[in-house]
């Protein structure tokens, strides 16, 4: 903790330096008061935005991947975190589905530890501000680059019979995400770099058209505690919508945890000590590491070197394991999830601080560009 808040504290002295060197705080002089006691406000803890997709199944690879991490912010940083409920327009999800997405992705979250009174935790429909910056961005951005985008390509390969304008646009949204509350830091994998390279290209643009207003969000993420989950049959990561028979679901019930692990890829074991091990034996031991006994890793790991061990008994033993991890979780976010006056009242908290970061910098966004008539 000692550590944390003088890390904290150098962190915040440095970019309030830079902050300054930029003009930043000289702008936010003329503008409005309001404004800068905001960016004081926000200066105490840098600014961090995730948006989580409201599609699909969360399963293991997202819970080590993601949303441990988002629950590791919480304490140290200034976290915005929303459901990213208009990206997934883009495939014209049928409206119950949508809404129960929506619910479900939250309750998921909170019952794997996000914390809505330390995290601003809302959905993205709810901040009208956002797809105003999303219209002011996208006078920034060229047709030429977004079609360049490798997610943009693969939707288009994926679906081609639905090829809309908000697909395209898609990175323009996520910039507006982020800008919004002009973040510094945004956890993602790696393939939303790119988009945050965009971001950071819009924000440079605006900058030199209008002025400083936002600062170049970079990604984040836990560097050497970036954790990949393979799927269980050998066959690439864990998916929300692809091998569901090889990944572990947040909802999945003690006898499907079982089954899918029992199944899981193996082989008859090494056959000579000390043997480099196959990925698909290795994904099984990163399981055990992040969710069994210390001991049992080494048990099993001591097997593997001298050719004694039974993958079936492994099995079973990581079996037991992740159904104890799990269950609380998958039973938190079941019992949430029926308590829908809970969420919505989670949501609305969230969605009225949210906004109060967002009109500050739409308000001066739009005076920026030239848009204070009254
Ligand atoms: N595009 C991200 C994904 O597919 C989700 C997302 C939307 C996001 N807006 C964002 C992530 C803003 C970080 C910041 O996972």
């Amino acid at each position: 903790m000692q550590t944390n808040l003088s890390v904290q504290i150098r962190k915040t002295a440095t970019q309030f330096h830079k902050t300054e060197k930029n003009g930043l705080v000289e702008q936010f002089d003329k503008i409005h008061v309001e404004q800068r006691i905001y960016l004081a406000a926000v200066m105490r803890k840098e600014i961090v935005v995730s948006g989580i997709r409201s599609t699909g199944y969360l399963h293991l690879g997202n819970y080590f991947g993601a949303m441990r991490n988002y629950v590791k912010m919480q304490d140290d940083y200034n976290c915005y975190f929303f459901v990213a409920d208009y990206h997934s327009l883009t495939t014209h999800p049928k409206p119950e589905d949508l809404k129960k997405n929506v619910f479900r992705v939250v309750a998921e979250n909170i019952a794997s530890g996000l914390d809505p009174n330390k995290v601003v935790l809302y959905a993205q429909s709810d901040i009208p501000e956002i797809p105003e910056l999303y219209l002011m961005l996208n006078m920034l951005a060229y047709k030429g680059e977004l079609e360049k985008v490798p997610t943009f390509k693969d939707k288009v390969r994926q679906q081609p019979d639905n090829v809309n304008a908000g697909l395209l646009t898609y990175p323009v949204l996520m910039a507006a995400d982020i800008l919004i509350h002009r973040a510094v830091k945004v956890p993602v994998g790696k393939d939303q770099e790119q988009h945050l390279e965009m971001a950071r290209n819009f924000a440079q643009r605006f900058a030199s058209r209008y002025g400083d207003l936002f600062p170049e969000p970079i990604p984040f993420n836990f560097g050497n505690e970036l954790i990949k989950i393979q799927s269980l049959d050998g066959n690439g990561k864990m998916s929300k919508s692809e091998n569901l028979n090889a990944t572990i679901y947040l909802t999945d019930d003690d006898d499907a945890i079982r089954k899918k692990i029992m199944k899981a890829k193996s082989d008859a074991g090494p056959t000579e000590p000390n043997s480099i091990m196959p990925d698909y034996v290795s994904n099984l031991f990163m399981l055990m590491g992040l969710m069994s006994d210390p001991e049992q890793v080494n048990k099993y790991r001591t097997a593997f070197n001298d050719c004694t061990i039974r993958y079936g008994d492994m099995k079973k033993q990581l079996a037991e394991d992740v159904i104890k991890f799990l269950a609380p979780i998958r039973d938190k976010a079941k019992e949430l999830q029926q308590d829908e006056t809970l969420l919505r009242k989670i949501l609305k908290d969230g969605a009225e601080r949210a906004r109060e970061s967002a009109t500050a910098t739409l308000s001066a966004a739009r005076r920026m560009i030239g848009i204070n008539y009254y």
